[in-house]
């Protein structure tokens, strides 16, 4: 994740010299042709964020009176060096291709879904050429969909990317072994803007937990590159 020197990962700084100068950095340490994370096939984000920054809360172009698709996982594209994996339970996100450009990093869709979404969805997916998970039954399982991931799509390791909300569901979940930040210096003082970490009543409570610093790099741009281990829950 790349954020603020306020802790926000959202607002205005984001489009300015700095915060572009930042996120550069960001993206040749998490997904550049020499990043530093080598092991992972892609990243997850959650269904804001795609919304946000991808699909643009179109609707999507559904046919209602689609024949009945195969059950299971469907996997468009087995081997693309770099997935986007879509945290979408309901299957809602308008999806209109099967690919994200994220600078210059192109990534193969996976949605994620949970058996909440509907055959007309899943066909739609089909339709586009976007691969899908299934896991869990009325809400999403966290777990079986990282396994499934793995098990699917490879990698020893996986990015979480964000937003706030799926990243504190992983912490709380013990599915995040480390907390890689690119600290922005930069902010903008936005009140109430999303932080690193949100819990999400729907999904998750708020708890104290400690984080072990690992190490700390100066960036070229300025930022601060941070890794923590995750410690856990404290009193
Ligand atoms: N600076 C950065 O590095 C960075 C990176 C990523 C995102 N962002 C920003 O973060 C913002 C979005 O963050 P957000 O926290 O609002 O949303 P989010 O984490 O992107 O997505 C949350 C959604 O994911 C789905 N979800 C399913 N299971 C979940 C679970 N167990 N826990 C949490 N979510 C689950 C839910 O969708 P349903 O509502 O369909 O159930 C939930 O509403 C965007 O504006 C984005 O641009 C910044």
């Amino acid at each position: 994740m790349h954020m603020s020197l306020d802790g926000k990962i959202v607002g205005d700084y984001l489009a300015t010299s700095v915060g572009m100068a930042s996120q550069r950095e960001f993206h040749a340490l998490a997904y550049g042709p020499q990043r530093h994370y080598r092991s992972h096939k892609g990243w997850l984000s959650g269904r804001i964020t795609t919304e946000d920054n991808f699909t643009h809360y179109r609707t999507p172009d559904l046919n209602k009176a689609a024949a009945a698709v195969p059950d299971g996982d469907y996997i468009a594209v087995p081997d693309a060096p770099m997935n986007y994996f879509s945290i979408d339970p309901a299957g809602q996100l308008g999806w209109q291709k099967n690919s994200i450009d994220y600078f210059d990093t192109n990534a193969h869709v996976v949605e994620v879904l949970s058996g909440k979404a509907s055959n007309a969805y899943k066909d739609l997916l089909r339709r586009l050429g976007i691969s899908y998970l299934i896991a869990g039954d009325d809400t999403l399982d966290l777990a079986q969909a990282v396994e499934k991931i793995g098990a699917n799509f490879g990698g020893e390791e996986l990015m979480l990317g964000g937003g706030g909300g799926l990243n504190w569901s992983f912490i709380r979940a013990g599915l995040c072994d480390e907390v890689s930040i690119v600290l922005t210096p930069a902010a903008d003082g936005t009140k109430g803007a999303q932080t690193l970490f949100e819990a999400d009543d729907r999904y998750t409570t708020p708890l104290p937990t400690a984080f072990d610093l690992q190490d700390i790099q100066k960036l070229d741009d300025g930022s601060l590159w941070l890794r923590y281990t995750v410690t856990g829950p404290i009193n």
